[in-house]
């Protein structure tokens, strides 16, 4: 009889485009590195966090499978997109069954912190599965440039909402999934965030970590020459609060590319200029620059490294080719993608042709330019 009744109450997998043609007419609320301190710290509570998330997670959702909808369509009929597809109508339908729940009933906002993890677990395969979808496409149908600008568009916003996701999931599971709100291993972390991560640390744990593959594929490595300079507070570690992983990871595939580009450059001469980086904490931002002198990327290629279509492993790029500011501050702001007319129209206009001439054949000699 509970279990009837529990199916009667259920959103329809029906009304699943109704839903999101509603949600999708909210905003996406973005919160400040401040909003997730303040709300993880110790006054931490499940049922806000509860009634925030029923809200805010089918308003994301539905916001970027409004988009997923507007994919070409031979692109979005292809079997991984599909299920990536399904994987978001799956997730909303669950989040959906919350929605006229007491906030006062403990054990619906219990079975709701197990539906997060749940969210969360099956969604660990999003990237690759998309990146299939794409390479499923382009095997049928080839790259041409109104499609690869589309997907480029649409994965940008894709990544960048499924992040955000993805942070509002794990902040909810670390804080209240377990027995114990605090990590054994990292005490003062507030879920996945270090309010005093150190910079330079991370740096060297990315670098250690890339040095150990090189060392393992190449039987050496460039040294690290490394360059700090706290603006912000002279004499002081480069402390910023931030998601250490997230860090981590970008500054990873940076130097596995560097030590590669180094490696492969200085093959013949047995000398391997070391790898620079500068990281300057400012009173807003903290940027970290890389230099290599692994030959560089030449300047017609450089769009596309960060070209989703180009490349046999799509997936986010972080930029090589200038300083990356990370905008770390507790001021800054979840920036996120919103469905609305203009994104509409990204999908939806007419290109005629692309209004840039392409070249034809590769020039046989062309000035390369080093990236920094
Ligand atoms: N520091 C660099 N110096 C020279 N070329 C680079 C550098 N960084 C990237 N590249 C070029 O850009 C390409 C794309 O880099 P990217 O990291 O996106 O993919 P990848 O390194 O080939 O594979 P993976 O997905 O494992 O990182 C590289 O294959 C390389 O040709
Ligand atoms: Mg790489």
């Amino acid at each position: 009889m509970r279990l009837l009744r529990a199916l009667l109450r259920s959103v329809s997998p029906a009304t699943i485009p109704q839903q999101v043609d509603f949600y999708c007419r909210f905003s996406p609320s973005p919160l400040s590195m401040k909003q997730f301190l303040d709300f993880g710290s110790d006054n931490a509570c499940e049922k806000t966090s509860f009634m925030f998330l029923r809200q805010e997670l089918p308003v994301r959702l539905a916001n970027i499978m409004k988009e997923i909808s507007l994919l070409p369509d031979n692109l979005l009929k292809t079997p991984s997109v599909q299920l990536v597809q399904s994987w978001y109508v799956q997730s909303l339908q669950e989040i959906l069954d919350f929605k006229d729940k007491s906030a006062e009933d403990a054990e619906a906002i219990s079975c709701f912190t197990d539906t997060v993890i749940t969210i969360r677990n099956r969604h660990n395969d999003v990237i690759p599965t998309m990146a299939q979808g794409v390479i499923e496409y382009k095997d049928h149908y080839g790259v041409d440039p109104v499609t690869s600008q589309n997907v480029q568009y649409f994965l940008d916003r894709f990544f960048m909402s499924r992040i955000s996701i993805r942070m509002l999931l794990n902040q909810h599971t670390l804080l209240f999934g377990g027995k114990v709100k605090v990590n054994p291993a990292h005490p003062k972390h507030i879920g996945s965030i270090d309010p005093k991560c150190n910079v330079v640390e991370v740096i060297k744990d990315g670098y250690e970590n890339a040095k150990t593959l090189c060392d393992l594929y190449y039987m050496n490595s460039p040294e690290l020459v490394l360059e700090e300079r706290n603006v912000k507070s002279p004499g002081q570690p480069m402390q910023v609060v931030y998601v250490p992983s997230h860090l981590y990871y970008m500054v990873f595939e940076l130097f596995k590319n560097a030590m590669r580009a180094t490696m492969e450059h200085h093959a013949d001469r047995d000398i391997y200029p070391p790898i620079h980086v500068h990281i300057t904490l400012g009173n807003e931002d903290l940027t970290v620059k890389m230099c290599d002198r692994g030959g560089g990327v030449p300047l017609r290629k450089i769009d596309r490294l960060f070209n989703y279509m180009y490349s046999t492993a799509p997936r986010p790029r972080v930029e090589t080719s200038r300083a990356t500011p990370l905008a770390l501050s507790t001021e800054s702001v979840e920036r996120l993608p919103v469905y609305n007319k203009s994104a509409w129209k990204h999908y939806t206009a007419n290109h005629e042709a692309d209004d840039w001439c392409v070249p034809s054949s590769e020039p046989k000699d062309m000035t390369t330019f080093r990236s920094i």
